[in-house]
């Protein structure tokens, strides 16, 4: 991997600024709406692969382990450059799409965006869709740490104030709740895997052989064994190629709390107080009640 592609991608996301705007309703940062034309006429190949997700799913988690499935489990092309350089995030960057353009087949990418913003290529090429879903409540709280952290991202404030912002869904890529419906409802039609971080979390082996059977790769049991063993949170939070650390402080401060921060199920336990847990339960029951989706905040 050249490393100027490195240099300039992360040059533009330095540059970019945590100023928000609107696609159709849905609130983006302003960098990404500016480029939304672009990003909206991206041209999917056959034998693209995406992984998609609201933020804070464990989208990097998933991406590390179908990368390893489509290198058939070997850990050194694993490594061949950062995540976000590897698996382009379409909508974040411009270098990201002349990265994805130029790259050769198949490709993995990576998509934040609601469905139906999703680029019309991916319906038309029948794309296969890994779509990571994960309880609001930690993922809440993973997106508040992160927008800490995030520099492109706007100051959430105190805690209670983004509470109120994400349960309204006035946060970057929107509602929570519109985000894990729309990708279920289109499961039906597409060809989508809707996968569960707490499963992951669960059963990660039962969880990548669904992926991998998604992906049509008959690996062994030793290369599963691989790929679950590189894709540990242990493993992961020491790999300079996922945990972000090669990106600058002026765009990710990890001083501030790291990118593989807990990776745990329930750590909103820790961090919601008794009332904004009833507050949320209520919102969740009155908006999933009738959406066939069932989350485990627990385990
Ligand atoms: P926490 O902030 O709760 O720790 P995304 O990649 O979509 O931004 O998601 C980031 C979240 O996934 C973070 O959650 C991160 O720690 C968690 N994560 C990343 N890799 C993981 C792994 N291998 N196992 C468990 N959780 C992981």
């Amino acid at each position: 991997m050249d490393p100027k592609v490195i240099e300039k991608i992360v040059q533009e996301m330095g540059a970019f600024s945590s100023d928000m705007g609107e696609i159709e309703g849905v609130p983006m940062l302003q960098d990404i709406c500016k480029e939304w034309d672009t990003i909206h006429s991206f041209q999917a190949r056959d034998g693209d692969v995406v992984v998609a997700s609201y933020p804070k799913s464990g989208t990097t988690w998933m991406q590390e382990i179908m990368d390893l499935i489509l290198q058939e489990g070997d850990v050194e092309k694993s490594l061949r450059a950062p995540c976000f350089v590897k698996v382009p995030f379409l909508e974040m960057a411009k270098t990201s799409l002349e990265i994805a353009n130029t790259m050769p087949s198949p490709r993995l990418l990576k998509i934040h965006l609601p469905v139906q913003l999703v680029p019309p290529t991916f319906w038309e090429k029948n794309t296969k869709i890994v779509y990571v879903a994960r309880n609001p409540k930690d993922c809440l709280v993973s997106y508040y740490y992160f927008h800490k952290m995030d520099q492109t991202l706007p100051d959430p404030g105190p805690l209670e104030n983004f509470f109120h912002l994400f349960l309204s869904g006035k946060v970057s890529w929107g509602s929570w709740f519109d985000h894990v419906i729309g990708w279920w409802k289109a499961k039906d039609r597409h060809q989508i895997l809707y996968v569960f971080y707490e499963d992951m979390i669960e059963d990660p082996q039962r969880e990548i052989r669904k992926v991998m059977t998604f992906l049509e790769k008959d690996l062994s049991d030793e290369v599963l064994q691989k790929i679950l063993q590189h894709t540990s949170f242990k493993s992961m939070k020491k790999n300079p190629m996922v945990n972000f650390s090669v990106l600058p402080t002026s765009v990710f401060d990890q001083s501030v709390t790291s990118f593989m921060r807990k990776g745990q199920v329930g750590d909103w336990k820790n961090n919601l107080s008794v009332s904004q847990n009833i507050l949320f339960d209520e919102e969740y029951n009155k908006r999933m009640a009738s959406s066939g989706l069932n989350f485990r905040t627990e385990l």
